[in-house]
């Protein structure tokens, strides 16, 4: 079978098919015929190196999958030959075939296309625990949402208006606040040409935001801790900003690095404020809490109040043209990649 290698630390094109021996399921464990992989930024990252907990190379990427069961191994009992299932894995994903313990894969009902199922795992499961979960995010809340138009973005704004959110939202240019508006955000800003910061003041009367999610860090941090008002809540979830359209810009790195303000503890108590930051790539054990959470999800595709947008699809020969696209910033919603 062939399957996607990251075979060194470095730009898109180190992500090489190779050949390699079909995997059997052990105890427990589901082979899955992989029909589409959803990409993620933390497999940017992965292949740049900077993620943490990525193995050294050479290693097959990728977190997310749908496809078919081919063989169940012993013991389980949830699967059987020819169900439709979506599946993480840590790494691995970019692949013909995978094994992956059954207890992380859940069925795919049979009106979701494979395309679909592989865009709803990651995005919505870190839009719903920041949101939900962590923020525990009210009706007539102000959220601020950094990457509003990518795919963590997308799904974050279509679970908040749902619960009635009003929603600020930044992004990289002008057609991708476009994205954002059509997936219900209420006010956009451009962080490359404008000031965000002192948009949203003026917008809210200088009231400020209670939810801020933020995937970018640096002086995005920055610039989102100063907004936030008397108990309000920050959720730092990645930090896309020491990353370049081709990799890793050592200097502009540090400057983000050191942009990020040091936060006193004292002060969030007299100002009122919490911080919370997670990785969902080290709560992959958490098993029944992401059940749970995907059944809720599906509740909400079913209803169509949430519905991925696929921003670009690619074949499985072009996966290192979907990284790049993903890289370069100029993506919208989420890539997925058909097998
Ligand atoms: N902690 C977790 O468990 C978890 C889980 C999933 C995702 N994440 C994080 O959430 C973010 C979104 O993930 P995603 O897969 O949905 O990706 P995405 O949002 O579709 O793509 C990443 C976006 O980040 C923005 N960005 C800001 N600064 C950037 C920079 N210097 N280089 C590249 N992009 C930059 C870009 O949007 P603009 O051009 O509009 O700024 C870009 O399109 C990522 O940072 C990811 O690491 C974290």
């Amino acid at each position: 079978m062939k399957a996607a290698f990251v075979t060194r630390f470095g730009p898109p094109e180190t992500l090489q098919l190779r050949d390699v021996a079909k995997p059997s399921p052990a105890e427990g464990q589901i082979l899955i015929a992989v029909k589409a992989i959803g990409l993620n930024f933390a497999d940017v990252m992965s292949r740049l190196g900077v993620y943490p907990g990525v193995p050294k190379p050479p290693f097959i990427a990728g977190l997310e999958f749908s496809g078919v069961v081919e063989h169940v191994g012993k013991n389980v009992t949830s699967f059987k030959r020819g169900d439709r299932v979506l599946a993480f894995t840590r790494q691995g994903a970019y692949a013909e075939y995978v094994c992956v313990d059954a207890n992380h894969a859940q069925p795919v009902p049979k009106k979701m296309s494979f395309e679909v199922a592989a865009a709803l795992g990651v995005t919505y499961l870190t839009a719903y625990h920041g949101l939900i979960t962590l923020a525990k995010i009210q009706k007539g809340e102000r959220l601020l949402l950094h990457a509003a138009a990518g795919g963590v973005g997308t799904a974050a704004i279509q679970i908040a208006r749902h619960l009635g959110v009003e929603i600020f939202g930044t992004a990289s240019s002008a057609q991708k606040l476009d994205v954002a508006h059509q997936q219900g955000m209420h006010h956009g800003f451009n962080y490359q040409t404008e000031d965000f910061e002192r948009g949203i003041r003026q917008r809210t009367q200088g009231k400020g935001i209670d939810v801020v999610m933020d995937s970018v860090g640096g002086m995005v941090f920055r610039k989102s801790w100063r907004l936030l008002a008397p108990m309000g809540r920050y959720v730092l979830y990645g930090f896309a900003a020491v990353t370049g359209r081709r990799g890793i810009n050592r200097l502009r790195a540090i400057k983000e690095i050191v942009s990020t303000p040091l936060i006193y503890p004292p002060n969030i108590v007299s100002k009122n404020l919490g911080l919370f930051g997670f990785n969902l790539y080290f709560l992959f054990d958490e098993v029944e809490y992401f059940r749970k959470a995907s059944r809720q999800l599906m509740k909400w595709y079913d209803q169509a109040i949430i519905k991925p947008v696929v921003g670009a699809r690619y074949t499985f020969d072009r996966i290192a043209e979907a990284q790049e696209l993903l890289q370069s910033r100029k993506s919208y919603g989420k890539i997925v990649v058909n097998v």
